[in-house]
């Protein structure tokens, strides 16, 4: 496989592939509110073929797979662990409409016109090209074919992003550099609209969303998930901050956000639609 995104590949392959992928909440239906937004945006018809990109462990290509059911789905992906976890939920669930490969989206050979709608929920911030990247999302698109993802605003108005970071090193500042592959390089409306018009395509809308995200039944356990994330890893990595003593710090950070439905932290998003 050729990978134009090598650092992305073995962050992705690595300890960040591996962390996301043993999410202990994957599948269990969380992300109601997240779900809701992209999947009403996508309009999945019974019988359409829906590209999944930077599908992770899965969880949107299962649900792709629900409403294409006499349709077809394929998530595309350059995580083997994340792809490991997706085609074990696969296989327990039976679902036979749908297939994971293994790629980097960004010059994977996806299809000349083959899908009626390519979805992504937070896959496509990590192109080291992105107007190359949404050029061959846009090939595997029929004409007129449908774009619909969600990606992150800036990092400072990401609860899920500050309150981690935050408890252990103080208030985060954009880094220099913010349209490098990572969480936050589509943050701006403007880039959003330059990629994708670079890319091919049309009737680009970008929607500001605030969206709460589930990250654990308990505050033990989202800081359980947080100290795994790149973010806490490198700020571990700079100090003499213990794991556990880390772990508290988060716990009590985290603890406001918990209720009896779990942890959720808020996020602004953008929910993008366009046509090729
Ligand atoms: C934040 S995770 C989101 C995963 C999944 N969509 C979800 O919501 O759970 C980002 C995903 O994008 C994938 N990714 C990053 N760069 C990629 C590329 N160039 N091609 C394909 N997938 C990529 C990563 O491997 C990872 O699974």
């Amino acid at each position: 496989m050729s990978i134009p995104n090598a650092a992305q590949a073995d962050s992705w392959n690595g300890p960040e592939g591996i962390h996301w992928a043993a999410r202990e909440d994957h599948g269990a239906g969380r992300h109601v509110a997240l779900h809701r937004l992209l999947f009403e945006a996508a309009a999945i018809g019974e019988t359409d073929r829906v590209l999944d990109i930077g599908c992770g462990a899965g969880e949107t290509t299962v649900l792709a797979a629900r409403q294409a059911a006499r349709g077809h789905v394929v998530g595309v992906d350059l995580s083997r662990p994340m792809l490991e976890r997706a085609r074990a939920d696969q296989r327990r669930r039976g679902l036979t409409n749908l297939r994971f490969e293994e790629g980097d989206a960004q010059i994977h050979p996806l299809g000349d016109g083959e899908f009626d709608v390519a979805i992504s929920q937070f896959g496509i911030m990590f192109f080291a090209d992105p107007v190359a990247a949404f050029a061959n999302i846009g090939r595997a698109l029929k004409p007129a074919g449908r774009l619909v993802f969600v990606c992150p605003q800036s990092m400072t108005r990401c609860a899920w992003y500050t309150v981690p970071v935050s408890a252990l090193a103080g208030p985060p500042e954009p880094p220099p550099g913010a349209h490098e592959p990572g969480m936050f390089s589509l943050a701006d409306r403007e880039r959003i609209e330059d990629v994708l018009g670079g890319a091919g395509f049309g009737a680009v809308t970008t929607t500001a969303v605030d969206v709460p995200l589930f990250f654990g039944r308990d505050a033990a356990s989202a800081a359980g998930f947080f100290i795994g994330t790149g973010p806490v890893r490198a700020i571990l990595d700079d100090t003499t901050m213990t794991p556990d003593t880390a772990r508290t710090v988060l716990e009590d950070a985290l603890e406001p956000y918990a209720s009896g439905d779990g942890v959720h932290l808020g996020g602004e998003l953008w929910l993008v639609t366009a046509r090729r």
